[in-house]
């Protein structure tokens, strides 16, 4: 079976493309054939997992247009064991393109349709905005979204906007639609505010937040600029501890059993 998740919030900086591509990087490390959809014309994720988006022939903006994935649309990094649907500066104008087309909310869908059997897993990251792309991302989430939350001042903020348009695409689009997880990232257990947060955002999602919590670690931020996900970049660092115990709580939430 394969399992569709997308990581949203349209807030931006709170650690969707972080969480991604190391949870997606664990997932694959734990033996799951683990794919990352990058739907985000910024390109964080393509980048982050060394690919310079400026190469990218065909990727989730050829699929978006013709709703299907072509073997040569996914890259497979050896090392990592993981495949990657890169993003490229063309995805920007997809926003705009899309508006006219039929089924423009289900291209996404439809494009994972034609590939999903090969994967365990596929993680969406969305860009911070709730236009067409997200919605594509929200549609397709077959097995619902996992909203990263940053850990600081106002990180409820928006979340209200977000909940409404999980619910309109609930009931026009997709009524199954479900949120499978919070995630707090940047915790730093220095300052009460983080640990307030933790309380507020528990009490907001009462058993949807997920236990794993991701620290504020310079080590997080640093392995993009070599390409890497954390496991590969620093494995003994407390980022990657806490992404491998994210990805080892998603398994057995999922009822996936690994060693
Ligand atoms: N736990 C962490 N500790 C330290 N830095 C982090 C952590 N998580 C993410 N960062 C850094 O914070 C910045 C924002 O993170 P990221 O790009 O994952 O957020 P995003 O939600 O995908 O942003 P956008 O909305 O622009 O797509 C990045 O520079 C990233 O390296
Ligand atoms: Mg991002």
């Amino acid at each position: 079976m394969t399992r569709i998740y997308t990581l949203v919030n349209q807030k931006g900086g709170v650690g969707k493309t972080t969480t991604t591509i190391n949870l997606a990087a664990y997932l694959a490390k734990l033996g799951q054939h683990a794919l990352v959809v990058d739907l985000d014309p910024q390109a964080n994720a393509t980048s982050s997992l060394g690919v310079d988006k400026r190469t990218v022939q065909t990727g989730t903006y050829e699929s978006l247009l013709n709703g299907e994935i072509t073997p040569a649309s996914i890259l497979f990094n050896e090392r990592l064991q993981l495949s990657l649907l890169p993003s490229s500066p063309s995805l920007a104008g997809a926003e705009i393109e899309l508006v006219d087309e039929m089924g423009r909310e289900f291209r996404l869908k439809t494009a994972l349709e034609s590939v999903n059997k090969k994967y365990d897993y596929i993680l969406v990251d969305c860009p911070p905005s709730l236009g067409i792309l997200t919605v594509n991302g929200l549609v397709a989430a077959k097995q619902g979204v996992i909203v990263p939350v940053q850990c600081e001042y106002l990180a409820l903020e928006g979340l209200g906007q977000l909940t409404q348009t999980i619910g309109r695409v609930q009931s026009l689009l997709f009524p199954d639609l479900r949120v499978r997880g919070v995630v707090l990232t940047m915790f730093d257990p220095r300052t009460n505010l983080a640990n307030d947060v933790v309380k507020e955002v528990n009490n907001h999602f009462p058993g949807q937040v997920f236990k794993s919590v991701v620290p504020r670690s310079i080590r997080l931020a640093e392995a993009p600029s070599y390409g890497l996900p954390i496991s590969a970049y620093a494995p003994t660092s407390v980022g990657a501890t806490a992404y491998e115990s994210l990805a080892r709580e998603l398994l057995k939430g999922d009822g996936v059993s690994v060693k």
